[in-house]
């Protein structure tokens, strides 16, 4: 199988690139030092880019899915973090409204989203409930016309930023829902932003519901239908974390590329010894292997087939390639790999998470698994 990308998905990938090394690249520096790229975010919901597979009626740029995953890839080469924020906004903060909300909800929340003027988290993961997600205590009761949860979420991206949270709670007999809950809504407590190895840029908290009142018309989809809401729109999810992966590997690869070919030791550039170059060949081989499987089951999901174990393999590969690349490009950059100097320390740190966030490797394979 050949993947070719259309005219139009080559010229989305060369805006990007161009839109990442001149807008992004400059702020990666102040994102290290904590600061949220609100201003990137901006520009790129005035270029279209956080509404890539939005229908136009809706405020999107119409694009198929292969694009918005060309975008993460193309974004995360030169920030991981702005990659994830993305993702996470698009995937499973703006899409479950897209396809489970109903017309007035889609008419309210998605134009918004999709130009950039309010940001989506998706609120799943507790303390209790990481791996095992159908396992949350959150709890939403039925008062009047409005919910009222309780409940506490934990490294919620996109928290305390975002404008819109997708929140699943359990309701009547037990069944989990799904609900849009809107910043500034009394009982939303923004707690511990928590300090990480990497990705810097993007925002990681903890959440705490306190008799916080949602509206009724803010359930999201059929009451007792939020787990499969959760489970559907993260199968999408993963292939964006899996084209995240692929972009933070690609970097660590290219960079790892030029040193060598700079580097002299014992007379002769480091690319044209042995020992480097056959690094070099097995580190272009898994990245090569981990970009088919990311853009076969971006593939399948931009044609509308069933992707969940195909977005599984793909995640499970690219984090893979991700950590082990990133380890590689530091050996063959040697002591200065590991100073703050050169880039492909901060790869290395923000490639670890790809194997943990959107469900871990581990989950990946039982996805898989369970499916042979
Ligand atoms: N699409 C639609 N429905 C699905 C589905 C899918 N992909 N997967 C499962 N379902 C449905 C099932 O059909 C089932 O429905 P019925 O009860 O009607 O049969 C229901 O959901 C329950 O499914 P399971 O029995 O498979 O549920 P489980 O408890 O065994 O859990 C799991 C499955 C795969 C382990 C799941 O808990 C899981 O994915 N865990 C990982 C959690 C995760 O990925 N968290 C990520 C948080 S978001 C994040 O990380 C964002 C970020 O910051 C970057």
């Amino acid at each position: 199988m050949d993947i070719r990308f259309t005219d139009e998905q080559e010229m989305m990938r060369k805006m990007v690139r161009d839109f990442a090394e001149k807008e992004i690249a400059p702020f990666v520096e102040k994102m290290e030092q904590g600061e949220f790229p609100r201003e990137v975010l901006k520009k790129m919901g005035g270029l279209g880019l956080m509404g890539i597979p939005v229908p136009e009626e809706y405020g999107g740029a119409e694009m198929d899915f292969m694009s918005y995953i060309i975008a993460i890839n193309e974004i995360s080469r030169v920030s991981a973090a702005v990659g994830v924020i993305l993702s996470v906004h698009t995937s499973v903060g703006t899409n479950p409204i897209l396809y489970f909300g109903n017309e007035e909800q889609k008419q309210k929340y998605v134009p918004k989203m999709a130009a950039g003027e309010w940001l989506g988290a998706f609120c799943l993961t507790e303390p209790g409930a990481g791996s095992d997600a159908g396992n949350l205590k959150s709890k939403a009761v039925l008062d009047g016309d409005s919910y009222v949860l309780n409940g506490a979420k934990v490294f919620i991206t996109n928290g305390g930023e975002a404008d819109v949270y997708i929140v699943f709670a359990r309701t009547a007999g037990d069944a989990i829902s799904a609900f849009i809950v809107e910043k500034g809504t009394k009982g939303l407590i923004i707690g511990k932003d928590e300090k990480k190895m990497g990705l810097h840029g993007s925002r990681t908290v903890q959440l705490t519901f306190e008799d916080m009142r949602i509206p009724r018309e803010n359930l999201l989809g059929i009451e007792g239908e939020g787990f499969k809401i959760a489970m559907s729109n993260l199968d999408a999810g993963r292939i964006g974390i899996g084209a995240q992966a692929l972009g933070i590997a690609e970097a660590a690869l290219s960079a790892a590329i030029d040193y060598a070919k700079e580097r002299h030791q014992f007379g002769k550039p480091i690319a044209a010894q042995q020992g480097i170059a056959f690094k070099l060949a097995d580190m272009a081989t898994a990245v090569e292997a981990a970009r088919l499987l990311v853009y076969r089951a971006a593939s399948l999901r931009s044609a509308g087939l069933k992707c969940g174990q195909e977005a599984s393999m793909a995640k499970l590969l690219a984090s893979k390639t991700a950590v082990e690349t990133a380890t590689e490009a530091i050996q063959v950059f040697g002591g200065y790999g590991y100073t703050e100097d050169y880039p492909v320390e901060r790869y290395f740190r923000d490639a670890k998470v790809t194997e943990i966030y959107e469900g871990t490797s581990e989950i990946q394979r039982h996805v898989i698994a369970r499916q042979l």
